[in-house]
């Protein structure tokens, strides 16, 4: 068919041909005409995002997640660019100047990572806009372009996201702000952490506090069950009076005004399981199955040594996890037997095999048939016995 003659075709035909094609396919469409523009923008065809596999050639949309889990570092671990953490996005039109690397440096790799930020710049300023909402996959793993700044640029624009890895970057908690707020990663089913160095117990309760605000969302289509929050949506604490009510600000930082510290949720009630599964069966009940908006399946945090205990008890703020298989504590060195029994009692769909944490933690819960450390042989994963 001559150029003309195609752009005959129905909406509908032009749609379903543009589904067959790549991102970088449909970018070169987009600059046909404003018909194709307009079409191949469509949301129905951005779904998954893979900037890190694009820049290097990649191009395709449907990675398996197994495929995603065997991924390994592309770049050489001793090359050393400079990106500035905190950077905002990048937001020059051109060529290579403030893209947040060390310019000076013309190898291959450096290129590539060139080409990585200059990719998520572009998917941030032009094309989240226009199809954020129906962005289900977000994988960056390995990335080295990626800063906290671009992080939280994308969650804000993606409020559907389902399949979310960060592993291996050095993102930190202030990526991760605001994420209750713009109702982001409440439906998450699959997060990748492992190999994120920076984040700390405040990550975990800012994820807490966006699958809380599943249960929110859950309340807004069921305004008659309101019992236990109040007409904001605000949840009232265990036996609270409205006055203790959490605050939007409270509740995103988890930090006590007053003392500075992380708050201690759970941990200060008579017994986390008890709290956490009989309130929020007695929840579930008077909501119709909220229990479905906490469907996270893959935890994994692998090498977060900054976790502790308190971290996973903010966790289950958001009630228990009824859906989740896999759950990888390899190298988080801080968290003791107690803090692991503690949110394994609230994960009834735990595969025991799936299940890693420290050797050398003992008396920990399903002793006998969880799995160990993942990182004993691993030289890129924090581990108690690294050099063993
Ligand atoms: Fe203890 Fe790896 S973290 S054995």
């Amino acid at each position: 068919l001559l150029p003309a003659k195609i752009q005959l075709l129905p909406s509908e035909l032009t749609l379903k041909i543009f589904s067959y094609l790549n991102p970088k396919e449909l970018c070169q469409c987009k600059q046909v005409c404003t018909q194709w523009d307009t079409l191949a923008g469509d949301p129905s065809l951005w779904t998954s995002l893979h900037p890190v596999r694009w820049a290097q050639g990649d191009w395709r949309f449907n990675i398996s997640v197994e495929e995603m889990e065997l991924e390994e570092d592309p770049y050489d671990n001793s090359l050393t660019c400079t990106i500035d953490e905190d950077a905002d996005v990048d937001e020059s039109e051109s060529s290579g100047e403030s893209d947040g690397l060390d310019s000076l440096d013309p190898n291959s790799q450096l290129n590539q990572i060139r080409r990585e930020a200059k990719m998520l710049s572009s998917i941030v300023k032009y094309l989240l806009p226009a199809v954020g909402r129906s962005v289900q996959t977000i994988n960056l793993s390995y990335s080295k372009s990626v800063t906290n700044g671009l992080v939280y640029k994308i969650l804000q624009q993606t409020p559907n996201v389902k399949h979310l890895n960060l592993s291996s970057t050095k993102i930190s908690d202030v990526a991760f702000k605001g994420l209750r707020r713009h109702h982001s990663c409440s439906g998450l089913e699959h997060l990748d952490l492992s190999g994120c160095v920076n984040i700390t117990n405040l990550t975990l309760v800012r994820f807490g506090d966006a699958f809380m605000r599943g249960l929110y969302k859950v309340i807004e289509e069921n305004p008659k069950s309101t019992s236990e929050f109040d007409k904001n949506g605000k949840r009232i604490l265990n036996g609270s009076s409205p006055d203790r009510l959490e605050t939007d600000s409270e509740s995103d930082s988890g930090v006590c005004p007053n003392c500075g510290n992380l708050r201690k949720k759970r941990s200060s009630l008579s017994g986390v399981e008890e709290h956490v599964l009989s309130k929020q069966e007695e929840r579930d009940s008077k909501l119709g199955a909220p229990s479905e908006k906490r469907t996270l399946k893959f935890l994994s945090l692998s090498g977060c040594f900054k976790i502790t205990d308190e971290g996973l008890s903010a966790l289950l703020d958001a009630g228990p996890y009824p859906y989740l298989h896999h759950l990888d504590l390899s190298g988080c060195l801080n968290v003791t037997a107690r803090g692991l029994s503690d949110f394994v009692k609230a994960c009834d769909s735990l595969n025991h095999e799936e299940f890693f944490y420290c050797d050398n933690i003992l008396e920990g819960p399903y002793a006998q048939t969880a799995s160990g450390c993942q990182n004993l042989e691993c030289s890129n994963r924090v581990c108690c016995r690294s050099g063993e």
